[in-house]
């Protein structure tokens, strides 16, 4: 099986978790555009949902679900949303599409983040992936240089701008043996909107497709 396959049986899956007439806290990529394919075809009514950015948004929209801003509604009973990386605690890198702002308030404000993706995200230890840190665009350098003296090689991801306005530093070779104080320290940082280690609040469930058929971990 292909990771397109992979990630259209982990995509259909996740609709199960989706309650018919909820409000549904939707991420962003590849995996969740699986998902919300699954979801179209599966003929299951959303009341709404909150997107964690423009593309997901137009996505959802194309299928007739009413989206929505986090501030008109309460808490969410359920996140979907894909992953760069995962460990066996369920932490996860994310920010590979440049979303991980917005999908760590929404996965924030949901009681339940049902996290979908292929094997392949896999890892015992977080941190092969680069570390996606979203800046103040006037703090680039400034952050930059802080990173480096954390023992990381940050890499201006250049001519991207994320939903906010923002840049995106990618940090290669970060140590993330504790992820939960490293994202602490990295959010610390004056000019960081967030960092793409989510360890503090770490995903309820993970749903991956293997070769060997769904695994959850
Ligand atoms: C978006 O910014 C990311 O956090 C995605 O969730 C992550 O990159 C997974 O994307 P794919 O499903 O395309 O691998």
């Amino acid at each position: 099986m292909n990771q397109d396959e992979l990630k259209r049986q982990v995509g259909q899956t996740a609709v199960e978790y989706v309650e018919e007439d909820s409000i549904l806290g939707v991420g962003t990529g590849s995996t969740v555009n699986a998902f919300i394919d699954a979801l179209a075809a599966s003929g299951k009514k959303l009341e709404a949902a909150v997107s964690s950015s423009l593309a997901t948004t137009e996505r959802l929209q194309a299928i007739g679900v009413r989206v929505i801003d986090l501030n008109q509604t309460g808490g969410l009973d359920l996140y979907v949303d894909g992953a760069d990386e995962f460990d066996h605690h369920r932490r996860l890198i994310k920010g590979g599409g440049g979303a991980l702002t917005r999908e760590k308030i929404v996965a924030q404000a949901s009681r339940r983040f049902v996290c979908i993706a292929d094997e392949s995200k896999q890892v015992g230890v977080l941190g092969a992936f680069p570390l996606p840190v979203e800046v103040i665009p006037m703090a680039r350098s400034l952050v930059a240089r802080k990173l480096v003296g954390m023992g990381g090689q940050p890499e201006w991801r250049e001519g991207f701008t994320t939903d906010n306005g923002n840049d995106i530093l990618d940090v290669h070779n970060m140590d993330l043996v504790d992820p939960v104080a490293t994202e602490q320290a990295i959010n610390n940082l004056p000019g960081v909107v967030t960092c793409g280690i989510f360890g503090i609040r770490p995903a309820d469930v993970v749903v991956y497709a293997s070769q060997q058929g769904i695994k959850t971990a």
